[in-house]
């Protein structure tokens, strides 16, 4: 299937490893041209190399804190006029809400909530007046399951799912989709640095917990970057334009309801 978004230009945040880098990864592939932005550069810049490489698609990169009015500033001074935007960034650590300081609420709203919607408020309007948009947010599936250890992912996504819900209906006339996916378990950092942050707790090693959660979902696995860099790049394709407003799961199956 030709997804139709060859020479479209795409702006990702937290892009240089993980799910991030696989759906910069799959739009490349698809033709699209990519402006990719994380913290670490080293890293960042081996990712751009990668991808211009395996594509051939022109690969900017901006080294720069998203959760910051900086960062979302030189990120779209190197991709003004986006087609595609992805919004992603760390999610937080496991911890007991009676630990959280106000600082660490506000920290949590600005990397999961506020700096999202401040990137779709900078891009949307132009994505409308030129008939074409396609933003993804990687949310967690924290929002439809509660994860006990991580009440910051569960207060703070909600928040941003629950604007997209309004937003989305505002823009799809003029063909701009806002979509949020909601990885289950997938092989890649945050899932490494969220067992490490259970292991004191636990008194289990990593291995021990990395197996159980593999084991506790009924596809025996944890996802892999690829495929959902593969349902990003269909969401942002010109086949999925009345697809909007979603919250969509993708984690082997764990999430326990039928609807
Ligand atoms: N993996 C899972 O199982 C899973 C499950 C549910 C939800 N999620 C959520 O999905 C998101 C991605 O997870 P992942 O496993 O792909 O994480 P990852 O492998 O650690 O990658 C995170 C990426 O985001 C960048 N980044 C983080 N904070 C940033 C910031 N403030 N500004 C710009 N870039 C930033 C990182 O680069 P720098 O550090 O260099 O900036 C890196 O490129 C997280 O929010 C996570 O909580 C993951």
């Amino acid at each position: 299937m030709d997804l139709g978004i060859r020479g479209r230009t795409a702006v990702l945040s937290g892009a240089s490893r993980g799910l991030g880098k696989a759906c910069a990864f799959a739009l490349a592939r698809e033709g699209a041209d990519v402006t990719i932005v994380a913290r670490t550069r080293d890293i960042l810049e081996r990712t751009g190399a990668e991808i211009a490489e395996a594509t051939g698609v022109k690969v900017t990169v901006v080294a720069a804190d998203i959760t910051t009015k900086e960062g979302r500033s030189a990120a779209l001074v190197a991709c003004p006029e986006p087609d595609i935007l992805l919004n992603n960034a760390d999610g937080p650590l496991p911890g007991d809400f009676r630990d959280w300081s106000r600082d660490d609420w506000i920290a949590a709203l600005d990397s999961m909530m506020l700096a999202p919607i401040e990137m779709m408020r900078l891009t949307v309007d132009g994505m409308m007046t030129r008939g074409f948009g396609r933003i993804i947010n990687i949310v967690s599936r924290s929002v439809k399951i509660p994860q006990h250890e991580l009440g910051l992912s569960n207060g703070a996504r909600s928040g941003l799912v629950g604007f997209v819900g309004g937003l989305a209906r505002q823009t799809v006339a003029r063909n701009v989709t806002v979509n949020n996916l909601l990885p289950g378990i997938f092989d890649s950092g945050a899932q490494r640095a969220h067992i490490d942050g259970m292991l004191a707790a636990t008194g289990k090693s990593f291995d021990e917990i990395w197996r159980e959660r593999a084991d506790a979902n009924p596809a025996k696995r944890y996802g892999r970057p690829p495929e959902l860099g593969a349902y990003c790049a269909f969401l942002c394709s010109e086949h999925a334009g009345f697809i909007t407003g979603q919250n969509l799961l993708i984690d082997g199956g764990s999430y326990p309801g039928t609807y």
